[in-house]
């Protein structure tokens, strides 16, 4: 029998997906976040045919490194060679992190357009991850947002541990607020909300989007970096997508997670991204076949399995055609 109440429901209901856009750009990390946590290094040419073949498959926006300390994260120690021997594509951005104004000049060595600085929203965590306080981290981000301008680079900015803090839990929106807003004020041209160790849920998502606004930062400020450490990346994304947000960042493979963040595991996979999008009739301009094959071949060389769900049904369907992948 039906159910009136569900059909009356059903009748007056507005469509799900009216909001999504019709194109949405990928912002890839995995040769940065992706592999600053892999216990196997990838040689330097295997890591620029990395980067070069995510160009060739479409993507626009891609970070190759980190201008870090390498003690801190042994994994980019490289990072001068990789950036300086990525061949550039016209109308491709090429970004890496940069810790402080030391980072600032190495990546002006090597190049470098486009620089990122990161912070998160806990305190605890930006004394774990770059020895330093939040405003100490503000007071050092003031003069390498003001320089790298000055240099004539775009800089864009993180904020990590929004949805959460390995070390302290929840995180209040304030703090969030806080952070992004003075990254902003110095001159960052986009911001992205990390869910470092992959906690939030999408009501969550809408909660912070929405007090972000509420504080005056526009949505084309934005960028939403989900960690899938508990399945809950996709939902999320596609929340962000409905709440405006037109910057998704993701790692091919499914690679990543903060050395300095217990628990963190991989950022959302590039491919499952991409095949959820176009699925939904949103262009990404990433070729898909030609993604998945890259993924293919990086776990092969690091030696493990990738999180990427994307990569493992596309395995799975290839040994049960018996093809080649
Ligand atoms: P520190 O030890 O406080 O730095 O580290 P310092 O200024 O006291 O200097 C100590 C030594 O480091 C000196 O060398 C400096 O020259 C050297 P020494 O005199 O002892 O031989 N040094 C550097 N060397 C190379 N490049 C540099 C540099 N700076 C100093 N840029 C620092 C402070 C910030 C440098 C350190 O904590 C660091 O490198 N941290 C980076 C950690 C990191 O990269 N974590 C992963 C990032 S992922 C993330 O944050 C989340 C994100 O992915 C989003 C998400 O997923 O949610 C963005
Ligand atoms: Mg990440």
């Amino acid at each position: 029998m039906t159910d009136p109440t569900l059909t009356k429901i059903h009748a007056e209901r507005p469509p799900l997906f009216a909001a999504l856009p019709p194109e949405v750009s990928i912002y890839e990390v995995g040769p940065r976040d992706g592999l600053q946590n892999e216990s196997t290094v990838l040689p330097v040419e295997r890591k620029v045919e990395l980067i070069e073949g995510l160009v060739d498959a479409g993507v626009k926006r891609i970070e190759l490194t980190s201008f870090v300390n390498p003690r801190w994260i042994p994994a980019l120690a490289d990072h001068m060679e990789v950036a300086s021997r990525v061949r550039r594509k016209p109308g491709v951005s090429y970004s890496a992190l940069v810790p402080n104004l030391r980072g600032l000049d190495s990546a002006t060595r090597a190049g470098m357009q486009e620089i990122a600085v990161f912070m998160a929203a806990s305190q605890t965590h930006n004394r774990k991850n770059i020895n330093k306080s939040t405003e100490e981290a503000l007071a050092t981000y003031r003069e390498v947002v003001r320089e790298g301008i000055a240099r004539g680079m775009t800089v864009r900015g993180y904020v990590s541990t929004v949805y959460g803090c390995p070390y302290e839990g929840a995180i209040s929106l304030d703090s969030v607020i806080h952070v992004a807003a003075e990254l902003l004020a110095m001159g960052v041209y986009e911001i992205s909300l990390g869910d470092t160790i992959g906690v939030g849920t999408p009501r969550q998502v809408e909660y912070i989007l929405d007090g972000l606004m509420r504080a005056g930062i526009r949505l084309d400020q934005l960028a939403v970096h989900f960690h899938d450490t508990r399945g809950t990346a996709l939902a999320n994304i596609t929340v962000a997508l409905q709440f405006g947000i037109r910057t998704v960042d993701s790692a091919v493979g499914g690679l990543g997670g903060c050395p300095y963040a217990p628990g963190a595991s991989g950022n959302v996979a590039t491919e499952d991204v991409v095949y959820m999008l176009h699925g939904m009739g949103v262009q990404t301009g990433v070729d898909l076949d030609k993604l998945v094959a890259i993924s293919e071949r990086l776990s092969g060389q690091l030696a493990r399995e990738l999180p990427s769900k994307y990569l493992k049904a596309h395995l799975g369907h290839c040994a049960r055609l018996g093809r080649p992948v």
